[in-house]
């Protein structure tokens, strides 16, 4: 259940967001991209039905979504994939998860939750840019499931292995897609090479 997506855009976007002299807007803008690359890949498998409707030719048997998609940002870096996903699923709705990790534990803390109330029925899909020790992911899937959600999907941009392997042994049934898979984590629990602390960049608040 773990999806690495290969693609030449997808990297070379995500080399410009790892590089440290890349700005706010630049950092912004490539996340945003990237997401909306990302968003063919993890609807792939998106439930359909057949549905018969008229053409102004003809009667024709087709498809269409199944489903309805809520997207649940962890705030505040996942916030910056939500417009790119968006606009492709245009009537996904919006869920909002706060965390953020203690700088000295890594543990995560919960500040924020509002979430649609058609998560039980729907695909749901947790963005974050970074899967670092996991313990964010883990929180705000738990949190999810304890809210009804039964469909989910982990997209982040770049994963530290031991990140992948804590959300793999606790929630075996979510799917993982990442941009990149990277090498390991720092004693301070940053993604080697990563791309550095991916809310602040994104908000330049540091
Ligand atoms: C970052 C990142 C993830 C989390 C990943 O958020 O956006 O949510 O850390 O680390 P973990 O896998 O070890 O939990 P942060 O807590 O820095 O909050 P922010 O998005 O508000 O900057
Ligand atoms: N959070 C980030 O933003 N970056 C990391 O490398 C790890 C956690």
């Amino acid at each position: 259940m773990l999806t690495v997506i290969d693609h030449p855009l997808i990297t070379h976007k995500l080399t410009q967001m790892r590089k440290e002299d890349t700005g706010t807007k630049d950092f912004r803008q490539n996340l945003d991209e990237i997401a909306g690359l990302m968003a063919y890949e993890i609807t792939r498998d998106l439930p359909v039905e057949e549905v018969t409707i008229m053409t102004p030719v003809s009667e024709c048997k087709t498809v269409q979504l199944a489903k309805e998609v809520v997207l649940v940002p962890i705030l505040r870096a996942g916030l910056g994939m939500v417009d790119g996903i968006r606009s492709l699923i245009p009537t996904a709705k919006v869920g909002h998860v706060g965390l953020y990790r203690d700088e000295e534990t890594l543990m995560p803390h919960e500040y924020f939750a509002k979430f649609p109330s058609n998560m039980p029925e729907s695909v749901v899909m947790v963005l974050d840019p970074m899967l670092a020790t996991g313990g964010s992911a883990e929180a705000a899937i738990t949190l999810l499931k304890q809210r009804g959600a039964t469909q989910i999907k982990l997209v982040c941009l770049v994963a530290a292995p031991e990140g992948v392997k804590v959300i793999q042994e606790a929630h075996p049934d979510v799917g993982i897609y990442l941009a990149a898979l990277d090498e390991k984590l720092d004693e301070q629990g940053y993604i080697v090479p990563g791309l550095g602390d991916a809310g602040d960049r994104i908000y330049g608040t540091k």
